[in-house]
């Protein structure tokens, strides 16, 4: 007898393959019952306070503040304090110390943030313990090594910080969006004042633990938490010199208007409706791939999301049949469960907004395709969707959903791929599957996106610049050229 027969006798035989429930354990994560705001090192008590829940279930997770006027100005005066009493003059590469061990710490709790985001926010653990996490420690690895190069990164032009920057960041990767607002903005040798989105405060609010930890001076860092009424205010702030959003599009002008002529700098990374485009000498299953990863990931609430599918003609039918039996496999319920591939969506709000333009969809004359599963009862849940049959006109196919939602159309040559590409008010990304390499670089040349992946998508490395076009936004983030905004270069 072999020694696999031998234990197989001893082995139960499962009857059953379906998956088991493999829930994280949460109790790694102490969440307080309330929270101020975080200030000069300390925390305040705030004026007035709003209970922040998870999605998946619409369990009360905590109570948070919601910063006033006066809060913001409070915040706004600890990081001028902070910035004229030192930061922006001690060795450069005292500052990078302090974001290395920033990064450090992000990495030595990073399944504690992994849990507290999942639960604030409703991505899968998966996503927020693979991606999520572990890119917001390399963010802060990656601009501590820039502290102490600024005049190697901008040689003979005289690098100085410009002062405080006001930061507002919006909730599909809470952690990841601080991390990529507060590290260049340290490395370069500024103080922050930053608001994370109303519905996930949570892991702002926990990071301001591991800056106490990491002995951060006082005001360098400070985490005000509330509703747009709080992100106006730091817009509006005398005391701010730069301001950095991330956000709708909407908002996004909306400040634009409101810091036109007074002085303040601006960056805006706002929505996307992305291309993700496929040629018929692809590589088909992996194509598919990237379509799950390019809209399914994170429920789609991705900026640069792949949301308007562009497949070659001849190779139309065997995509949309892979694609639907790939969708069958997706596992959509708990955000903790770690075979999760579909969280819950983020928001009330959001979900409402995601009905909304399906139902549009449908009206208009796109036909709808959605895998059987089963959604819980409690909680914010859209099923993975399909549009085919989609014309260019339709509101699918212009307007971001921001949320589980493919739209498929087709095109017949390069040309009409790039035209299709581009026939959109954004330009933030752009994906490209084939195998070709010199028409990866034709069709790169082309595009009218911030970041072109080649037979991939949604890939982000600290080190290359993310940014848009058009009502994308302007302004880089990551890389070199994400700390130009964070400087007065002579
Ligand atoms: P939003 O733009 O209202 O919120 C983003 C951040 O801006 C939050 O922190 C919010 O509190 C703050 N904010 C809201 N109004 C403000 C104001 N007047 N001044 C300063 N800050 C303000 O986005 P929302 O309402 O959560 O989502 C609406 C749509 O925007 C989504 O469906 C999606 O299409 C898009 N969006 C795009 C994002 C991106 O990463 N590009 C992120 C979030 C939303
Ligand atoms: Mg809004």
């Amino acid at each position: 007898m072999t020694d696999l027969e031998r234990t197989r006798e001893r082995t139960p035989v499962p009857k059953d393959w379906t998956y088991a429930p493999a829930p994280e354990a949460r109790d790694i994560v102490r969440i307080e019952k309330r929270y101020g705001h975080y200030v000069g090192g300390d925390w305040i008590e705030p004026s007035e306070t709003y209970t922040t829940i998870s999605p998946a279930s619409e369990e009360p997770l905590a109570e948070v503040g919601q910063a006033s006027v006066a809060e913001v100005a409070r915040a706004v005066d600890a990081a001028r304090n902070a910035f004229g009493n030192g930061w922006s003059e001690i060795s450069p590469s005292e500052r990078a110390k302090y974001l290395f061990r920033i990064a450090r710490i992000l990495q030595e709790r990073s399944r504690e943030f992994a849990v507290l985001e999942s639960l604030n926010g409703g991505k899968p653990i998966r996503e927020s313990r693979d991606v999520d996490v572990p890119l917001s420690a390399a963010h802060f690895f990656y601009y501590a090594g820039w502290a102490d190069k600024l005049e190697y990164a901008f040689p003979n032009r005289r690098p100085r910080p410009i002062g405080v920057a006001g930061q507002i960041i919006p909730w599909n990767f809470p952690l990841l969006m601080l991390a990529w607002k507060i590290a260049p903005a340290l490395a370069a040798g500024n103080t922050v004042v930053l608001k994370p989105a109303e519905t996930t405060p949570l892991s702002a609010l926990l990071f301001c633990d591991v800056l106490r930890q990491a002995e951060l001076p006082p005001g360098v860092v400070n985490i005000v938490t509330g509703d747009g009424r709080t992100g106006a205010a730091i817009v509006e702030a005398d005391g701010v010199d730069k301001v950095a959003f991330t956000g709708s599009t909407e908002v996004g002008k909306a400040i634009q208007r409101e810091l036109a002529g007074t002085g303040k700098r601006l960056t805006l990374e706002l929505g996307g409706k992305a291309a993700n485009i496929i040629f018929d000498d692809a590589a088909l299953d992996q194509a598919v791939e990237g379509i799950v990863n390019g809209i399914y990931f994170n429920q789609g609430h991705v900026c640069c999301a792949g949301s308007r599918l562009l497949v070659q003609e001849s190779i139309y039918e065997p995509v949309v049949e892979k694609l639907k039996r790939r969708l069958a496999t997706l596992r959509v319920g708990d955000p903790l469960d770690k075979n999760t591939d579909v969280g819950a969506i983020n928001s009330k709000q959001q979900l409402e907004k995601i009905q909304e333009l399906v139902a549009s969809g449908e009206e208009e004359g796109a036909e709808i395709y959605q895998p059987p599963c089963r959604l819980p009862e409690k909680g914010y849940w859209f099923a993975p969707t399909v549009f085919t049959n989609v014309a260019q006109s339709y509101r699918i196919a212009q307007e971001e959903i921001f949320g589980p939602v493919l739209s498929i159309l087709t095109f017949r040559t390069p040309e009409e791929a790039v035209e299709k590409a581009n026939n959109t008010p954004y330009g933030l990304s752009a994906g490209v599957w084939t195998e070709k390499g010199s028409r990866i670089l034709w069709m790169a040349e082309r595009l009218r996106a911030g970041v072109v992946w080649a037979n991939t998508y949604n890939r982000f490395d600290p080190s290359s610049p993310f940014g848009g076009y058009k009502e994308s936004g302007f302004g880089r983030e990551g890389g070199r050229h994400g700390l130009e905004p964070y400087l007065e270069l002579e």
